[in-house]
């Protein structure tokens, strides 16, 4: 058996010969879905996510590239929508490799996607108006996902950027999850507002709204473990990742999220993400910056 890959215009989807599969759209090569061998899903997707290009995919993982949040300080991307463009702008199908291609014995596929100045919207070229360009690779085993991203700098004046990977993990019961990996880390709560770090005691358990961006204690290769049940479901190694957001938007901030559907789906899923997103990665002409997450199972 081999790796069955097909694409249309707006999707691409892969499912290895063990049965593992995942979809991407091209808007914002947003990974729609990432499927074990028996068909259940592992990542959460609002049943009323928009799929046709009108707006940032609501579950998934989304890429937030040039802005994390909004930035009304930094003046180069002030101007931009919340987590940047790259997440709603329509990305290229550049290839894919598999295991059978690379002649390695592994059961894997790596898609590769593409998004530089030239594909941008008139609108989004004139708000940030540097040369750039971005590749990612999403590649699937039978048991991870790898997702990576590429920043180069391809014009002759620097730039700055935040990336992050915003993975929306699925879990069945939200009040029986813990995070562990970031314990003694410090932590800006965004839900308090305040901006003084606090430190994380113990693992995170989740009973309201969490928004958190954590400076973990531990380097990056530590993985930060989702837990359901006391069993371990995913376990997210970042490389060149320093920050992880945990975000879960419970009842009242699910409800005023046009696009988060059912309202009770934040018992279903937590975001664990993977990003550069403190300060700002500066890139001269020519440089490139490179940050990647594995997803174990
Ligand atoms: C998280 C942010 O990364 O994304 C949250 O920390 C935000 O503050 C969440 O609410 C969702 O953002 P958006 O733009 O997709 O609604």
């Amino acid at each position: 058996a081999q790796v069955n890959i097909t694409h249309d215009n707006s999707r691409v989807n892969a499912v290895l010969p063990s049965g593992e599969s995942i979809e991407v759209l091209l808007y914002g090569a947003t990974v729609l879905s990432w499927k074990d061998r028996a068909g259940n899903e592992r990542l959460w997707l609002s049943e009323g996510a928009k799929l046709d290009g009108s707006k940032a995919v609501r579950g998934g993982i989304p890429l937030v590239f040039p802005v994390f949040g909004t930035a009304p300080n930094h003046a180069a991307t002030s101007k931009l929508p919340q987590h940047g463009f790259a997440r709603n702008s329509t990305w290229e199908f550049l290839g894919s490799s598999t295991s059978e291609s690379t002649g390695k014995s592994d059961n894997s596929v790596k898609l590769d996607f593409g998004l530089s100045q030239n594909n941008l919207s008139e609108e989004s070229k004139k708000l940030w108006p540097y040369a750039f360009s971005l590749q990612y690779s999403v590649t699937l085993t039978s048991d991870n996902l790898a997702t990576g991203l590429v920043v180069t700098n391809q014009g002759d004046q620097p730039f700055e950027a935040q990336v992050l990977l915003h993975t929306y993990l699925r879990v069945n019961d939200i009040s029986k999850v813990t995070v562990t990996g970031l314990e003694d880390s410090e932590y800006v709560d965004k839900v308090a507002g305040t901006p003084n770090p606090v430190k994380q005691s113990g693992s995170i358990t989740i009973s309201g709204e969490v928004d958190r961006v954590y400076t973990p204690s531990k380097g990056p290769s530590e993985p930060v473990v989702v837990s359901e049940g006391g069993e371990a479901k995913y376990s997210v190694v970042r490389d060149n990742l320093e920050d992880v957001v945990v975000w879960n938007p419970w009842i009242d901030k699910a409800n005023s999220i046009g696009d988060f559907e059912p309202k009770d789906g934040y018992k279903n899923m937590i975001c664990v993400e993977a990003g550069a997103v403190k300060g700002w990665q500066k890139l001269e002409a020519g440089d490139a910056f490179e940050g990647a997450q594995v997803i174990s199972v």
